[in-house]
């Protein structure tokens, strides 16, 4: 992961750098840095911990220069301390890397045999200590940036600053991305086009394996055959004051409360004018033309695609596979022919989903992707790219992008199974006139916040929790759990109701909370069931339900909550509130940051 940026201009690059860093600072947070080229030395500061650390030194010991590189660290090789933040310097270079470069071992032992020594413990040293050599053997920093880019092996997006050059840097990106930013008289560098949002709206996004040589003036790129290239500049639309709290205590507070609105929007954005019928790309494939659907995503944009596989196959009648990337990738799962590929991706640059996407790019007959980030790797390297319309998301615990996620994938669930014939046109409208009155059951979710947070207080003493649920429910289950342990750290696991007997429930006594997901739906008695076999073990739970669930199992519960009713193929949206409010309201009881957990990153570029 990590976040990089790069300056070029006539006004001091410090300030610059950092207040660029800070829309990065979702990438990674164990430590940051900056260097800049004065008076044509080269300099830098760097610190551990939050950004804020960096602009404390930079208030004591400034930097002064209108050309610099910084950097956000998600700690890969190494732990997080001065030596090993970036930008890692010789003297004569200073790199900040995204990514890992995978043979740095051979690399250090090749630079110990020219008697060079390694001080720090990360991977970008060698990147820096290699530039270096080939600058003391004479070659000019573009051709020795160049050299020690031939040797790289792994993913990387670089960028490289040299002493005594105030006009120059090198940028390189294979695997991780990259975005050049175009001003008047000034360039910038940056992981995303976020980062260099108020700056410009002038992009140019490197591809696959590109250099780029950088001046105040000039941008000349490369592709990975030394070839001259011309990458298209766009003018993108970014609004960074999305990247604002507006008024809430942390990110993921704004991102939950912004769920009705970004619900609307990703619907609106895929229905016709008249609000009746769906509205999609041409490029999307006929259904029925596809025998076999796989989806692949990591973490909560996986269990999207486990919620989704449920639609599909119930609507539409499709058989799905659902896998997560980090596993589909080294299985070389079989690909057969009428399958079509489906990749959801809160970012579009999760390393793992990628190389998912790239193992079936030639062997499906159609890949298609769910992300928030149209100008993403995952986006720009899918047959359709289909953008869930949910806005920045910031706060590292997916919110508000899940929910719009799911309110895609069960629009094309909807569009599959009227291409297959499973619904008719009638049918099909009676389902989008359900999902259109969801965002406004999601608000009236939404004022259920302060019973979750009494809730909350009373779950912030566990040490260990499970979620329970069956059917749809299931992922969802999986979902709570992970948004709890991931920002509360409490220990949290998920388990289908009907799994429990099979062996967790040897976990339950009164000290672990069990939550239990159960609308009053098909499967409602079933999942009581269960529930009851954990009062039965002075298990504690805390049902999550609607009124008449309420109404008729709420009797031995610890805890219960009605949520409004809604048709059931919904619930997995609705139901998304009360497990993020909960962990939310848990995080808060227990002092964690919210917003930037501890050891995790938002965009995950490395495998
Ligand atoms: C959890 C969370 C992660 C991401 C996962 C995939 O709250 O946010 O589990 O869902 O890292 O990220 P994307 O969706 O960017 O591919």
């Amino acid at each position: 992961m990590c976040g990089i940026v790069g300056y070029l201009g006539n006004h001091e690059a410090a300030p610059i750098l950092v207040d660029a860093l800070k829309r990065l600072e979702y990438r990674g947070y164990d430590s940051a840095g900056i260097a800049t080229v004065h008076g044509g030395r080269l300099e830098r500061r760097r610190a551990v911990g939050k950004l804020v650390n960096l602009s404390d030194r930079l208030v004591h010991e400034p930097l002064a220069g209108k050309s610099g590189i910084g950097h956000t660290r998600w700690a890969t090789h190494g732990a997080p301390s001065e030596v090993n933040a970036h930008p890692h310097y010789t003297g004569r270079v200073a790199v900040v890397h995204n990514g890992i470069i995978e043979n740095f071992r051979a690399l250090r032992e090749e630079l110990a045999a020219a008697g060079i020594a390694t001080e720090t413990d990360t991977d970008t040293e060698t990147v820096a200590l290699l530039t270096h050599h080939h600058m003391s053997q004479g070659k000019s920093p573009v051709e020795a940036a160049h050299a020690a880019l031939d040797r790289l092996e792994g993913a990387f997006a670089l960028a490289f600053l040299f002493d005594g050059e105030e006009d120059l840097m090198v940028a390189a990106r294979k695997g991780s991305p990259l975005a050049i930013g175009h001003g008047e008289g000034e360039m910038y560098v940056g992981s995303d086009a976020i980062a260099l949002a108020p700056l410009t709206d002038k992009i140019t996004y490197l591809e696959e394996g590109d250099r780029a040589v950088l001046t105040r003036t000039s941008l000349e790129i490369r592709d990975h055959q030394g070839r001259l290239a011309n990458r298209p500049t766009k003018t993108v639309a970014l609004d960074a004051t999305n990247v604002d709290k507006a008024g809430y205590k942390h990110f993921m507070a704004k991102e939950i409360a912004e769920q009705p609105a970004v619900i609307q929007n990703a619907i609106t954005k895929y229905l016709d004018e008249a609000g009746t019928g769906l509205n999609w790309p041409e490029t999307l494939p006929d259904f029925s033309q596809v025998d076999r659907l796989t989806m692949v995503a990591c973490g909560t944009a996986s269990y999207a695609c486990f919620t989704a596989k449920y639609w599909f196959e119930r609507i539409a009648r499709l058989p799905v596979e659902v896998d997560i990337a980090s596993e589909f990738r080294y299985r070389e799962p079989p690909v057969t022919p009428r399958t079509a590929a489906l990749f959801v991706s809160q970012s579009g640059e999760t390393a793992d989903t990628l190389a998912a996407l790239r193992y079936v790019r030639d062997k499906a007959d159609h890949v298609i992707s769910v992300v928030n980030v149209p100008e993403s790797s995952i986006a720009r390297e899918s047959d359709t790219a289909l953008p869930i319309h949910a806005g920045v998301e910031v706060g590292v615990a997916s919110t508000k992008a899940f929910t719009c996620q799911l309110t895609v994938l069960f629009l094309l669930a909807l569009k599959a199974a009227h291409d297959r014939d499973q619904i008719t046109t009638e049918q099909l409208q009676d389902h989008l006139a359900t999902l259109r009155a969801l965002p406004g059951q999601i608000n009236d979710a939404l004022t259920l916040s302060d019973a979750l947070r009494d809730i909350a207080h009373d779950l912030s003493d566990a040490s260990d929790v499970l979620f329970l649920g069956r059917g749809l429910m299931y992922p969802l289950a999986l979902e709570g759990a992970l948004k709890l342990k991931e920002i509360s750290y409490i220990h949290a696991e998920a388990y289908a109701s009907g799994e429990l007997k099979h062996g967790p429930i040897a976990l339950v006594d009164p000290t672990v909370p069990v939550v239990v997901m159960a609308p009053r739906d098909s499967l409602f008695d079933k999942t009581v069931s269960n529930m009851q076999e954990v009062i039965a073990r002075s298990g504690r739970v805390i049902l999550i339900t609607d009124a008449q669930g309420r109404d008729e199992a709420a009797e031995d519960v610890w805890h219960s909550l009605a949520l409004p009713t809604v048709p059931e193929v919904l619930t997995p949206i609705l139901y998304a509130i009360p497990a993020q409010l909960l962990a939310y309201h848990t995080a808060i009881a227990k002092g964690t940051d919210v917003d930037q957990p501890r050891n995790l990153a938002k965009s995950v570029t490395v495998e």
